[in-house]
């Protein structure tokens, strides 16, 4: 089962078996869980250290607790191998010579990054570490983080190797990505960048080294980027809008068979946990000087205040209407509602008076109702998200469907 000759190792007095290739901390998550799967797929053993019990024993029955192409089955395959360990205690970390971190890294109630959730985990896992380990910091973290890691790993458990390896899958497409996306290795040692680029070596991916604020600043320039590029096309859309054009003409004469926009993506909720934080985070390192990325986030986070304003124009008050909002994930295929627009959206529609009835064949939220339901006796449908599921809908003449993405068809517009 296990690739290399266990070792006993030195973890601060305690003598422990060394059984473990690697720990991921955060194992149960978005990130974490596919990549633990990957490397016991690859032939690693892993221990998944995560403080959801809940989510553990979802997993230990072979049952993925949200929706990840092709990971039910990895799961499924990698459980009865026996190189998979769940752990709620963070005393499994002893008994790896690689720990990676992926834990949440959300931005506080003043968009500024939590730093204090880094040394927590650092307080949490240092004590327990084996002596010589690599730790790799895998979540989205402010610039500087990785650095402050070291320093304070190295005050509590010296002869740490650290490493800033950031995820760049998109969710939904983690097993595959996995395996053929470079992989950002961010160290200031060559012995630390050794490890690291050896460890993500055996998923097969080829990597890519950079100093650790270098890594911090691409991972979060990406999602910057990606933000901003949504929020270009949302505000283009809210022009074409205004000036009473169907903006799905204009985006097709734009981009059919024109390389130099085909870049240009469809409006649309951008939304999740990462882009929007993430360009907080950046923003919060410019000392709030970021005309560019706030006002990405203007715009985007706009988007829903934008679309009730537009109704309101058209019926006067909105009061009394039904609405059917379909899809409550953050993006189209995925369960994941945290930070989806479409609650936002839900919610001002509400504050408008309209009686708004929610749907999502994916999202576990008891306040959802079947799609039918949704629809039927709607005054107004709105596409929340594109699920593939709604996109062969017809509607009644006469029901009013706004579609901001285009994805219904385009005679269908806000
Ligand atoms: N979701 C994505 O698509 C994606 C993509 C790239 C990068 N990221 C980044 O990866 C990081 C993790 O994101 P996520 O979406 O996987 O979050 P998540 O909330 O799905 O997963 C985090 C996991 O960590 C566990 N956890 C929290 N504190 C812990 C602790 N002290 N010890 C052990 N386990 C703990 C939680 O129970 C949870 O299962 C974030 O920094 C995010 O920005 C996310």
């Amino acid at each position: 089962m296990h690739d290399g000759s266990p070792a006993l190792v030195e973890s601060l007095g305690v003598t422990e078996l060394a059984n473990l290739d690697v720990v991921v901390v955060g194992g149960g998550g978005h990130v974490g869980l596919p990549l633990s799967l990957t490397f016991a797929a690859a032939g690693l053993c892993v221990g998944v250290y995560d403080t959801n019990e809940a989510t553990l024993e979802r997993i230990g029955r072979g049952e993925m607790p949200f929706m990840e192409a092709g990971a039910e089955e990895l799961l499924k395959s990698v459980l009865p191998s026996g190189r998979l360990e769940l752990s709620a205690d963070a005393a499994i970390v002893s008994r790896a010579k690689n720990v990676i971190v992926v834990i949440g890294t959300p931005v506080d109630e003043f968009l500024g990054p939590s730093m204090s959730v880094f040394d927590r985990v650092v307080d949490e896992l240092a004590p327990r570490l084996a002596k010589g380990a690599l730790i790799v910091l895998r979540s989205t973290v402010y610039p500087g983080t990785t650095e402050h890691v070291a320093e304070r790993l190295a005050r509590i458990a010296p002869a740490i190797d650290v490493a800033f390896c950031p995820e760049r899958i998109a969710e939904g497409h983690a097993i595959e990505e996995l395996t053929t996306l470079p992989q950002i290795v961010g160290a200031d040692d060559d012995h630390a960048a050794a490890r690291a680029e050896a460890l993500f070596g055996r998923l097969g991916a080829r990597t890519l080294r950079t100093s650790t604020k270098e890594a911090e600043l691409a991972k979060l320039f990406t999602n910057t980027w990606r933000y901003m590029k949504f929020a270009v096309a949302n505000q283009f859309f809210m022009i074409a809008h205004e000036a009473g054009v169907n903006y799905s003409n204009v985006l097709r004469a734009i981009r059919e068979d024109y390389p130099r926009a085909a870049d240009l993506p469809s409006p649309g909720f951008a939304a999740g946990p990462c882009l929007f934080k993430d360009t907080m985070q950046l923003a919060a390192f410019t000392s709030d000087h970021f005309p560019m990325g706030h006002s990405a986030m203007l715009v985007n986070e706009g988007l829903p205040a934008y679309i009730v304003s537009a109704l309101e124009r058209r019926y006067g008050s909105l009061r009394g209407k039904r609405i059917g909002l379909l899809g409550m994930a953050f993006k189209a295929e995925s369960d994941d509602p945290r930070s989806s627009l479409s609650y936002k959206l839900r919610k001002l529609l509400s504050w408008a008076g309209a009686d708004v009835r929610c749907t999502d064949p994916y999202v576990p939220d008891s306040r959802l109702v079947p799609l039918d339901d949704a629809i039927a006796d709607a005054d107004i449908v709105i596409l929340g998200v594109p699920h593939k599921a709604y996109r062969g809908l017809r509607f009644p003449a006469g029901r009013d469907v706004v579609d901001v993405w285009g994805a219904l068809g385009d005679g269908i517009r806000l």
